[in-house]
């Protein structure tokens, strides 16, 4: 099952949200015709993040079938809002242009993959990896190579053709492969880091804490892994 978290923009409702965002940052950004390349460009990664969710469906039932084990739990996808994006570049002190987001930003469509077992992560991601229509763009291993607060999952940029009236459109898709036990703790972990309401030693022992749980779930997800598959 899909859970799609916003919904898409049209038109009109862009013109309004890159005025209000204009105003905010004093310059202007995406001037006339850029408002439409926008929606477009919208339509386009959201055709790739359908294609890439159908892919994972599809790859979820044929393992179903021959191993009797779903290997995903359930998947959320998103595209990223006007703001992030405009937000990202100025970071990264890009042109604030349509072309600018489709040449330097990845994760403008992106899926959250959950599984429950590690194995299962490798499992999906390399199958999908390997089907002729996609390339592989970049892949981030946090799960061999945990970051030093302890993030664990798998990041990997697929690019997957959107077939439109004019032909293929190659699009990114930034799809996050994990677990329920890595989702489960990259949620506390996020909500640490948005809150602002919190002393800096306060921050600082809560990470220290998270740090020790997302080695302790590593360590009951290898336990829990095994006895899956010595139950076959
Ligand atoms: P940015 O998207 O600008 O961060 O750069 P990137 O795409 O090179 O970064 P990366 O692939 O490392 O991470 C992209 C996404 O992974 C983030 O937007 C988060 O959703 C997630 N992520 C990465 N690191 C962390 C972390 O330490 N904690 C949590 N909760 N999520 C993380
Ligand atoms: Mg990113």
């Amino acid at each position: 099952m899909m859970l799609e978290r916003k919904q898409r923009f049209n038109v009109p409702e862009i013109r309004s949200k890159v005025e209000q965002i204009s105003t905010d940052i004093g310059t202007d950004v995406f001037q006339g015709s850029q408002i439409v390349a926008y929606a477009e460009l919208e339509q386009i990664y959201s055709g790739a993040m359908r294609e890439i969710g159908t892919k994972l469906e599809n790859l979820d039932d044929e393992f179903q079938l021959k191993n009797r084990h779903n290997p995903i739990h359930h998947m959320e996808c998103r595209l990223k809002s006007i703001d992030s994006t405009i937000g990202k570049l100025r970071k990264r002190g890009l042109p604030l242009t349509v072309e600018s987001i489709r040449q330097n930003l990845y994760d403008i469509a992106g899926i959250r993959v959950i599984c429950n077992y590690v194995t299962d992560v490798y499992a999906v991601a390399n199958t999908l990896s390997e089907q002729s229509d996609i390339e592989v763009i970049r892949i981030k291993d946090y799960i061999r190579n945990p970051k030093p607060n302890g993030y664990r999952s798998l990041h990997v940029i697929y690019q997957v053709p959107v077939f439109l009236s004019d032909g293929p459109h190659p699009t990114p898709v930034e799809v996050q492969f994990r677990t329920s036990a890595m989702d489960y703790w990259a949620s506390l972990e996020h909500r640490l880091r948005y809150k602002n309401s919190i002393e800096d030693d306060e921050r600082e022992k809560h990470y220290e804490t998270l740090k020790e749980c997302a080695r302790q779930l590593a360590d009951i997800e290898d336990r829990m892994q095994q006895i899956h598959q010595e139950l076959g």
